[in-house]
């Protein structure tokens, strides 16, 4: 997983939280790379996990509220790329369904290691969008958290639901956004 994920995730702990915490949260984990992160670094994605699990014994909030509130904050940043990449969407909907074809190969383009999951998107109304999540590492709650950041984004009212269809060597999740 690129360092930017891990450089932001602290600047939300430090920030919500406190630098007591972010240090307390790298004390308690035991990381290989001794949670010591650069934005072009690359590092194994189990290191998040930890690290949320972590933080969630620690603030008594549950992981996937973390992961939610966490793919918000970051999304900003990700949004920014687009840019320089040439890309541009009039609303969120485009965005996202250019999710698979489009802007996650061009991050791949940037970043050859990255590791990014697989969207299908489809339309199932004028108001609803189907993206079927799939992935080898367990981050759904981090696209629900996304796709917020995207609506604050777009200055839109977007509602998501996820219902998991995990098999034994994919998490899939069918992720349901509806415009209000
Ligand atoms: C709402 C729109 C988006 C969603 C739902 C989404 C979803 C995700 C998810 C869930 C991951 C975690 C990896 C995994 O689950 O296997 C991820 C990683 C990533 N995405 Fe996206 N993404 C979105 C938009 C973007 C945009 C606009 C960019 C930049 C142009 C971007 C760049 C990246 C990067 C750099 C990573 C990290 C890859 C790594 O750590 O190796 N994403 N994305």
């Amino acid at each position: 997983m690129k360092g930017i994920i891990f450089t932001e995730f602290f600047d939300l702990v430090e920030q919500a939280f406190g630098f007591e915490v972010a240090d307390k949260i790298i004390d308690e984990c035991e990381l290989p790379s001794g949670g010591v992160y650069t934005s072009v670094g690359t590092y194994d994605h189990t290191e998040i996990l930890a690290l949320v699990g972590t933080l969630s014994k620690i603030t008594e909030i549950p992981a996937p509220q973390l992961l939610i509130t966490y793919g918000r904050f970051i999304y900003p940043k990700l949004h920014a790329q687009l840019k320089g990449m040439g890309l541009e969407f009039r609303h969120s909907f485009e965005l996202f369904s250019a999710l698979d074809d489009i802007i996650h190969p061009e991050v791949l383009k940037l970043y050859p290691d990255a590791e990014l999951p697989n969207f299908e998107a489809s339309v199932l109304n004028d108001h609803q969008l189907l993206l079927k999540y799939s992935s080898c590492r367990p981050f759904a709650h981090m696209a629900e958290g996304l796709i917020y950041g995207a609506a604050d984004w777009y200055g839109e009212n977007l509602a998501v639901t996820l219902t998991h269809r995990n098999t034994d060597n994919n998490f899939c999740t069918d992720i349901t956004i509806t415009r209000q």
